[in-house]
């Protein structure tokens, strides 16, 4: 079972050829970095007309990598949101007219849920278990029951944490994206330099506000300056050593509501910001200390991709789950619970 996957949600044009057996036999992806850069964040219009020109030639790519005919496919998947609608629009267009002429099942991703299923795709594990999804542009914690039974526990009221990344890195003079740039930074400075607050810390549920930290760092920068490289790192130490506070928090409260209901403790982290290695071992640390195991899938299938939007499809297909026709609608929001 080969499904074609298209990816042009955000800045990244992708596409890719996974297996019904988790075989990724191509995984192209176009960053347009360079593009934003110069504006300190993603521009819309910009990346919807870089899918326009750049999205023919990733999928011939894909496809040519991964030595399949369109006739050998199941089906093509692609992102149906949410995103950016522009290049959602882009990347459903081109699935559709390959879909039609090839005459196959179109299938319309959610995102997100890509994400949460691309630990299944890079590790042998069953359903259920707990998700932190955590992006540019979502910071969720759900209870994956089974496939498309997505129970929220808890999301933020502000920023999502990627988002958090970037604006503190903005705040420093660090390019975009942030999020890797201040990992990177951390690693040389003091994580207990400054005392930051750490938003509903202590408080019941699983909901995140990272809006006050960003605040406080804004803050503190103003009070810094002039900065230099040492202050930086240290920023950087003390705001990601706060963020994993809050995640030992938060994650720890959904673990408990996740356990009244679910056996297995397995804990998945997925988007963007679980390629960050330092967080990650600070998760590793909670779930050892909760007998939880966690998953989290390399850092290349952890930031936007299409080998997770075609596996999305597999799955899809795999649970005999409906296709879409080709008047399916680009969403820029679709919430995945
Ligand atoms: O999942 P993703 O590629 O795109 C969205 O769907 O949003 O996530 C991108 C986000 C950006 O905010 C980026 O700064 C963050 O993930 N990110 C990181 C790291 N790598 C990417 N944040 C913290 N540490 C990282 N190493
Ligand atoms: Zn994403």
């Amino acid at each position: 079972m080969l499904v074609l996957g298209i990816e042009t949600s955000c800045d990244e044009t992708a596409a890719a050829v996974v297996s019904g057996d988790k075989r990724i036999l191509s995984n192209c992806v176009l960053s347009q970095l360079a593009d934003h850069t110069p504006y300190g964040g993603v521009v819309p219009e910009i990346a919807a007309r870089a899918h326009i020109q750049q999205l023919d030639h990733i999928v011939s790519q894909a496809m040519l990598e991964a030595q399949v005919n369109y006739n050998d496919l199941a089906a093509v998947a692609v992102t149906g949101g949410p995103g950016l609608i522009g290049g959602v629009m882009v990347g459903l267009m081109m699935a559709k007219a390959i879909a039609s002429y090839h005459q196959k099942p179109l299938l319309a991703v959610n995102h997100l849920e890509a994400h949460a299923l691309t630990a299944r795709l890079t590790s042998d594990m069953d359903y259920p278990f707990l998700l932190l999804l955590v992006s540019g542009g979502h910071c969720l914690l759900l209870s994956v029951e089974a496939y498309g039974k997505y129970n929220k526990l808890g999301s933020t009221k502000d920023d999502a944490l990627g988002e958090a990344f970037d604006k503190v890195a903005k705040m420093i003079g660090l390019p975009y994206p942030g999020g890797p740039q201040v990992e990177k930074l951390a690693q040389t400075g003091n994580p207990y330099a400054y005392a930051l607050p750490k938003p509903l810390v202590g408080t019941e549920g699983c909901d995140f506000s990272f809006s006050g930290l960003k605040t406080a760092v804004s803050r503190l920068v103003g009070s810094l300056k002039p900065l230099n490289d040492q202050k930086r790192a240290d920023i950087c130490a003390s705001f990601q050593f706060t963020v994993s506070q809050i995640l030992h928090d938060r994650v720890g409260q959904a673990m408990q509501l996740h356990e009244r209901r679910f056996i297995p403790r397995q804990l998945v982290v997925a988007g963007g910001v679980a390629a960050n290695q330092y967080l990650k071992a600070q998760l590793q640390e909670l779930c050892s200390s909760r007998a939880y195991t966690l998953i989290v899938p390399p850092p290349a299938l952890c930031t936007d991709n299409a080998a997770m939007i075609a596996w999305a499809g597999v799955e899809r297909l795999l649970h005999k789950a409906p296709a879409d026709d080709l008047f399916f609608q680009a969403r820029a929001r679709w919430p995945l619970s």
